[in-house]
């Protein structure tokens, strides 16, 4: 490729943005996410870009759209070296099986606590295309899930969690 060539793409990619991540007092966290009408539009395709960007630089393994102040249904989740996209998700048949796990969240900084959650779940939603996806998941990656889910209907782990940890500052 001329050099010529790669100055004009590099004029008309639009790079992904690094998205503020809100905190935890900010109303937006607290309230139920919006169901997204559509999907395969552009603005939709430039936030799921921004927030695998801002999710990866913030080293998260799961972003909801609420945590960047974007109050509709979508987040991003970041496990075992595979990116997620779950827009309009519902979850489905939690296992009776429950474990806990110790939980942090990039909207709370500094708190940790074990939190009870179903082993297993089925997630139905629409992936980055917009099409539809249905996957069994468990382990960490269902756990994110329900994590990221509370977050769309404004809830913290902070609010289910058996016991919570403050990281000692670094000095
Ligand atoms: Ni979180």
């Amino acid at each position: 490729m001329s050099l010529k060539k790669s100055i004009h793409i590099a004029k008309t990619i639009k790079m992904p943005k690094i998205l503020k991540i809100i905190q935890e007092s900010d109303p937006v966290l607290r309230k139920k996410a919006e169901l997204i009408k559509n999907p395969k539009s552009p603005e939709i395709k430039g936030l799921i870009a921004d927030m695998i960007a801002t999710m990866k630089k913030a080293s998260g393994i799961g972003l909801a759209a609420p945590q960047v102040g974007v109050p509709f249904r979508i987040f991003t989740v970041n496990v075992e070296d595979k990116v997620y996209v779950f827009i309009n998700p519902e979850v489905k048949n939690l296992s009776q099986d429950e474990s806990s796990f110790e939980e942090g969240c990039l909207s709370v900084q500094k708190i940790w606590g074990p939190v009870i959650r179903p082993k297993k779940l089925t997630i139905k939603a629409l992936d980055e295309d917009g099409e539809p996806i249905k996957i069994r998941a468990k382990g960490l990656l269902a756990r994110v899930i329900q994590h990221e889910m509370d977050h769309l209907n404004g809830t913290l782990f902070i609010d289910k969690a058996e016991k919570l940890y403050k990281i000692a500052e670094e000095k």
